[in-house]
């Protein structure tokens, strides 16, 4: 893999305060092309730290998982993308008409910025939960059953891809065809401390899987050096994916 192509895969998720947050923009400017905002970041600080991180030259993922109606869906995707969001989260568990509206949103705001339209992934079903949490709200097939389900629903609903383990990624890639978006988290690099990660692949594994994009936040956000550890998994991608 092309030492551009692997800085275009990985995107370091920031969850921390704002201040820490612009320390590592800025450390991280010039190596990282992504960043993921999540809920913790985007609830204290809105869309300005979007804004100051696509000033920064950063793609940004907004990662707040829509899911409401669809007129308030389409209206978030909008919001979210005028805001600077380049890639953007829903839940699949929204139905068609929802994961629509996302699509929607987006298309307004990319033909009012005469921005690129930001793009758009599906969570499926959520990693922390199991067979036992899908059973109390009344889905009771196997896991992968449904997450190949949601995936397939928001497909063909315009949605560009979804958010899955690297151990579903395969799966997902087989099932959604060579331009889907399949974007996981779980990555650590060998060696890296897990924290409250159990299920989990080297970044090489991740992308031999089929994944497209490694979301990874703490084994480079905690480091001693952001960077090193950054370069760290470039060179790793580079040298085996
Ligand atoms: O620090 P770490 O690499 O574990 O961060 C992973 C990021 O991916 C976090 O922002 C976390 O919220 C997100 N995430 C995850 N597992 C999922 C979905 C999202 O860890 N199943």
């Amino acid at each position: 893999m092309l030492d551009v192509e692997a800085r275009d895969r990985i995107i370091v998720a920031i969850d921390c305060g704002r201040d820490e947050a612009l320390q590592l923009a800025d450390a991280l400017r010039g190596h990282a092309r992504w960043l993921k905002v999540g809920m913790t970041l985007y609830y204290a600080e809105g869309p300005a730290i979007v804004q100051e991180f696509c000033n920064r030259g950063f793609k940004v993922f907004l990662d707040l998982k829509f899911h409401d109606i669809p007129h308030q869906v389409r209206g978030a995707a909008r919001s979210a993308a005028l805001a600077g969001a380049d890639l953007l989260s829903v839940h699949g568990l929204g139905a068609g008409a929802m994961l629509a509206a996302a699509c929607e949103g987006a298309q307004e705001a990319a033909q009012s910025s005469g921005r690129d339209r930001a793009k758009l992934v599906a969570i499926t079903v959520l990693t922390s939960m199991d067979e036992a949490a899908l059973a109390q709200i009344g889905l009771t097939c196997p896991i992968p059953e449904e997450a190949a389900r949601l995936a397939s629903l928001a497909k063909s609903n315009g949605i560009d891809g979804v958010v899955c383990s690297p151990r579903e990624a395969a799966d997902m890639r087989a099932l959604l065809g060579p331009d889907a978006l399949v974007v996981t988290p779980g990555v650590r690099p060998a060696g890296a401390a897990l924290g409250d990660q159990s299920r989990v692949a080297t970044p090489a594994a991740a992308i031999a899987a089929g994944a497209s994009h490694l979301v990874i936040g703490r084994p480079i956000t905690a480091a001693d050096d952001p960077v090193a550890a950054y370069e760290a998994i470039v060179q790793e991608l580079v040298f085996t994916a």
